[in-house]
């Protein structure tokens, strides 16, 4: 942890845009929560007596078997033991049966689940939840007969499609962990957490097309896969979707001459080559045409695990973090319905990618939670062009859309045409989520996508806490442009100073939680103790977010960012240790540091200064290289913006790096602080003047 960075006022906020937008009177009307009065009162009972609030919202969900004890039971307090949170331990239900079986008992068989959209205009369908539940089902038989059994983990490396969600699903019917990476991590990065979690199994595509880009998935997975086998840790199975159409000579096996069993549309690939070993490879298609659509889901415990999903850890060795069954359940349905205000007649939209955690509260289970219909929107903001977002929100009639400041950002600068030429009238409540957004890009949003007809939610939260912590509700929260507002439901935040002390009115200090909410995080997957000391160590009593936050004179809150070691690149966080590994990695480099850099578009960017070994020089070369080197041990979305010389780094006399001068230099700024721990002062003039031109 370095302290140093509390305090110091983050880039976006701009204290012009105290400005309060109140809820629009259309949506009160009609919404859950119709005013603020109304919240507190929901507030105060949620946190007074959670029992009597989430055991009320229980009742909607199918259990086969009642809680048998404390319906919540948790220690938040390293110093009175260890670490547990439990809500309705001792219930039996059936996530998957919840979302699908349920929903079809309650009438909504012929209800759409989702519209797919490709990454062509031209790709779409529509899956219904019978049709939905008719496929989770065989998938779940696949599963069984690949020998995938309860609490088995299976990797999930997948495009933006369908299958992707009935992959998911078919694992939580039969108690299997889903443990889903990004299709857009390295081969790498994939391995690592194949390895970590065990995984028997791996679920995969041939490839997709994003944007005009074609990504052979397949052959990223059978590299990762070979690393696996490398280390000890080999991959039983690897289930493929055949979502690209093969050349006829391009046929690698013979399952690829079967029928077309794929209920979207599929894009040409030209000249795709996908490896295949036999024995361990199995095309979908043909293992779904041969299954059984009856599959009993397994009851399971409320506490057993459901899916982890790893995050960056400011180690730089990533975490798996472990969600269970019942609590996310509740949680993730409760904040979708109250933080979209959710209506039957929606048609809701949300652009994040399944790999990350928003994609699994708020594209799958929080909206399936509600029998709603959702959007899986395979491509890009820009593709074909800039207004696409808008094209398909005009197409779908979507009335609740939620994206990431960072697209906001890219999208507001182009001309105000490429949305306007497009119907937005469906559309009433507009989210973000991510990272701080900046007014700026809010107001924007709010006037010219919204036409100032919608409420803007700002909803902090983070893959640990499973859902929306920190948010307004649209109906009853009057905005602030750049503030997330208020707490949840069932949820306590508090400020705290360095020492540990709670700040009351306004001010600006670490974000923790003082009791836990169904959604929190259970674990990190194997490493108990890494999960107390990286929530619970620091603040006794805590749940400690990593984040920093300010309350002002109306109590609002307003996230400031990390005040660790991590870096928020378009709303993706990154350890600086991460990026610095595989800067080393490098044959001419010794010694590297990365450190948080402000973006206009992607919000932060990575500054990396690199210190080369005796005889390596650097040059514009170098710089092409170790850009590609982080691309590639990482994945793409980690390449950093700027890498400078640096002969030596500041270092305090016990040898630890100090990135808050680091990050002074980036921004090409003097004032230095207090830099009497500093070993050699002399390396940093030497710093700034070796700072790349374009910096
Ligand atoms: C940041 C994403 C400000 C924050 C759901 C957090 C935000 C991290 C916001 C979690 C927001 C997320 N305002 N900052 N509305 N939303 N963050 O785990 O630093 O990918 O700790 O979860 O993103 O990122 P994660």
């Amino acid at each position: 942890m370095s302290d140093d960075r509390l305090g110091q006022h983050h880039h976006h906020q701009h204290d012009q845009a105290h400005q309060t937008f109140e809820p629009p009177k259309s949506l009160s009307a009609t919404s859950h929560v119709k005013d603020f009065q109304e919240y507190q009162r929901m507030y105060k009972q949620s946190v007074g007596d959670p029992e009597a609030f989430w055991g009320q919202i229980a009742e909607q969900f199918h259990w086969e078997s009642p809680p048998d004890g404390a319906f919540v039971n948790y220690n938040f307090d390293t110093r009175k033991g260890s670490i547990f949170i439990k809500w309705m331990e001792g219930a039996k239900t059936n996530i998957a049966y919840n979302m699908l079986d349920r929903n079809v008992k309650n009438g909504l068989g012929n209800k759409i689940a989702f519209y797919w959209e490709g990454n062509d205009p031209l790709d779409q369908g529509k899956i219904t939840y019978s049709e939905m539940l008719e496929s989770v089902c065989k998938f779940s038989n696949v599963l069984k007969s690949l020998g995938v059994k309860r609490g088995d983990r299976v990797a999930i490396y997948m495009p933006m499609i369908v299958e992707l969600v009935v992959a998911m699903l078919a694992c939580a019917r039969i108690g299997a962990v889903h443990s889903i990476v990004f299709a857009g991590f390295s081969s790498e990065s994939l391995s690592e957490r194949i390895i970590d979690a065990n995984c028997y199994a791996i679920v995969t595509a041939d490839g997709v097309w994003r944007g005009s880009k074609l990504l052979n998935l397949k052959s990223i997975v059978d590299k990762a896969l070979e690393i696996c086998k490398e280390k000890g840790k080999p991959v039983n199975k690897c289930v493929v979707v055949r979502h690209l159409s093969p050349d006829e000579e391009e046929v690698t096996s013979e399952a690829d001459k079967d029928v077309e069993d794929c209920p979207v549309a599929k894009r040409p690939c030209g000249k795709l080559k996908i490896g295949w070993q036999n024995g361990r490879d199995e095309w979908w298609h043909v293992l779904m045409s041969q299954a059984s659509k009856d599959c009993a889901p397994e009851w399971l415990d409320a506490e057993d695990p459901l899916f982890m999903l790893y995050t960056s850890g400011s180690t730089g060795k990533p975490k798996g973090v472990l969600h269970t069954v019942a609590g996310y359940m509740l949680y993730s349905a409760t904040t979708f319905k109250y933080v979209f205000d959710y209506q039957p007649d929606d048609v809701y939209w949300c652009t994040a990618d399944v790999g990350w955690i928003t994609g699994h509260s708020y594209v799958c289970y929080g909206p399936m939670g509600n029998g709603a219909t959702g959007v899986i929107f395979e491509g890009t903001p820009f593709y074909p062009d800039a207004g696409r977002f808008w094209n398909v929100v005009e197409k779908y009639k979507v009335t609740k859309f939620y994206t990431a400041p960072t697209a906001i950002r890219s999208l507001m600068k182009f001309d105000d045409s490429f949305v306007t030429k497009y119907d937005r009238s469906s559309l009433k409540v507009l989210g973000t989520v991510g990272e701080p957004i900046n007014p700026e890009a809010w107001l924007w949003y709010h006037r010219v996508v919204g036409q100032e007809n919608c409420a803007i939610v700002d909803t902090f939260w983070q893959t640990e806490t499973g859902g929306h912590v920190i948010t307004p509700l649209p109906g009853a929260t009057a905005t602030k442009p750049g503030s997330a507002t208020f707490p949840f439901f069932g949820i306590v935040p508090a400020l705290l100073t360095d020492d540990g002390r709670e700040i009351t009115g306004p001010g600006e200090g670490y974000l923790v939680f003082k009791q836990p909410w169904p959604g929190i995080m259970r674990t990190v997957f194997g490493n108990h103790e890494r999960f107390e000391t990286t929530y619970f160590k620091k603040f006794p009593g805590y749940y400690c977010t990593g984040d920093g936050a300010k309350s002002d004179e109306d109590g609002y809150l307003w996230i400031t960012g990390r005040i660790d070691d991590m870096v928020n690149v378009s709303g993706h966080l990154l350890s600086t240790a991460e990026v610095e590994s595989a800067l080393i990695e490098h044959d001419a480099v010794a010694e590297a540091a990365s450190v948080s850099h402000p973006h206009n578009i992607k919000g932060e960017c990575i500054y990396c200064f690199v210190t080369l070994k005796e005889g390596a020089t650097f040059s514009d070369n170098l710089v092409v290289e170790l850009k590609s080197m982080v691309r590639s041990k990482i994945g793409p979305f980690a390449q950093p913006d700027y890498i400078q010389n640096a002969p030596a780094l500041p270092k305090t006399r016990s040898g630890k790096i100090m990135r808050r001068i680091l990050r002074k230099v980036a921004v090409n700024d003097h004032e230095l602080g207090d830099t009497s721990t500093l070993a050699d002062e002399s390396v940093i003039d030497t710093l700034f003047k070796l700072r790349p031109a374009e910096a």
